[in-house]
């Protein structure tokens, strides 16, 4: 990066950050992915974490003692602050073609699997020119916050997908063009809304920077979820080739997401309490599972003592993703 580039992006954000509520019930999905990532983080790991994020921390208002968690929806506010250049880093729009439609879909030029892949190997200096007398501070600071974002982003299925039908030539946008018959409330009025909703089931979106009382809460999440979906459900699969978590979750949208979908008509859907009920047990296992792997992911960048080497340049991610691919995401169901 640039000085002038840097210049930039400080200016950026010191005008963009001002103190807003989070929006999107999904920020406390993030938070929960990132508080899980943080509760397993060996020690030496939090701390570099917590370092590179400081780095920017003076030019927002919306961390204070937890940054970690306190900036996974960082992404999300920059994106509603007319930081927009990386919305479809958000993504990734694999086509599903159901119900016997067909159309041709130009690939992407950009998404979250082709994002995570990018910051991780900026992250690992993989393939850099280093300049010398520029301080890598402030794109690490920034990556990591992404990081933080998008590995949660690509385990919400609906971020992995756009079903196109004869009623949605066009895709449905992740579930996003999809209304509700009954609109769960007034944010909840579409299929993605509802998905982003059901992983905490809980009304409130926590106000930032946290209260001591919603980061227990965070903590009281996590351990519930990390003893309901334990790392186990992982340590087989600990692949960490983001095209692998974007097709599972893409197996998830295929197999469970539009299921018992329609009475009857294509346009509107009205979510029954057994399918909210198993949508929630699929989001927290997606949420456990984010955790684990951004933990896992940050170990592998930082880790002095451990393996060094990325495991998307080992023989053995071959291997392991030809064994993860034999998992159906039916065990998602208990
Ligand atoms: C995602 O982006 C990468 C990088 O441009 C591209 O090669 C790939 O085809 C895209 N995937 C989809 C589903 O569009
Ligand atoms: C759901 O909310 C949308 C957006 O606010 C509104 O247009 C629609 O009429 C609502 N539908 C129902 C059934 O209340
Ligand atoms: C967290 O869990 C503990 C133990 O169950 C409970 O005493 C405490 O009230 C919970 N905290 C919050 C903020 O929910
Ligand atoms: C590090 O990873 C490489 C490639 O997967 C493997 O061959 C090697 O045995 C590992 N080393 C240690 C110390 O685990």
């Amino acid at each position: 990066m640039t000085r002038g580039l840097q210049l930039t992006l400080l200016g950026l954000l010191a005008s963009a950050l001002q103190p807003r509520q989070a929006q999107c019930w999904w920020g406390n999905g993030h938070m929960i992915v990132a508080r899980i990532a943080y509760d397993i983080l060996e020690k030496d790991i939090r701390d570099k974490a917590d370092s590179v994020l400081s780095h920017l921390m003076p030019f927002t208002t919306l961390e204070d003692q937890h940054p970690f968690v306190e900036c996974a929806t960082f992404a999300d506010e920059i994106k509603g602050r007319g930081w927009n250049d990386q919305a479809n880093l958000h993504y990734i729009d694999q086509p599903f073609f159901d119900q016997g439609f067909m159309i041709q879909v130009a690939p992407e030029s950009e998404n979250v699997t082709w994002a995570i892949d990018m910051i991780v190997a900026n992250m690992n200096r993989k393939n850099l020119e280093m300049e010398s007398g520029v301080s890598w501070d402030l794109s690490d600071s920034y990556h990591l916050r992404m990081l933080i974002h998008y590995i949660g982003d690509i385990h919400q299925p609906l971020h992995a997908s756009s079903r196109y039908t004869k009623d949605y030539p066009m895709g449905d946008e992740g579930g996003n063009a999809v209304k509700l018959r009954v609109n769960a409330s007034d944010e909840v009025t579409n299929l993605h809304a509802l998905w982003d909703s059901v992983v905490t089931a809980q009304v409130d979106d926590m106000t930032l920077p946290l209260s001591e009382s919603n980061w227990e809460k965070l903590g009281n999440i996590s351990s519930r979820l990390r003893s309901e979906h334990p790392q186990s459900i992982v340590e087989n699969n600990f692949n960490l080739d983001p095209n692998m978590w974007a097709d599972e979750s893409f197996q998830i949208v295929k197999e469970e997401i539009y299921s018992d979908f329609f009475d009857g008509e294509d346009s509107v859907f009205s979510p029954s309490q057994d399918y909210i009920d198993r949508s929630k047990l699929i989001a927290e296992r997606q949420i456990a599972k984010a955790g684990y792997r951004l933990a896992q992911v940050l170990s592998n960048i930082w880790s002095s003592h451990q393996n060094k080497s990325s495991p998307l340049d080992s023989e053995s991610h071959q291997d392991l993703t030809h064994e993860s691919s034999k998992i159906s995401p039916k065990f998602l169901q208990e």
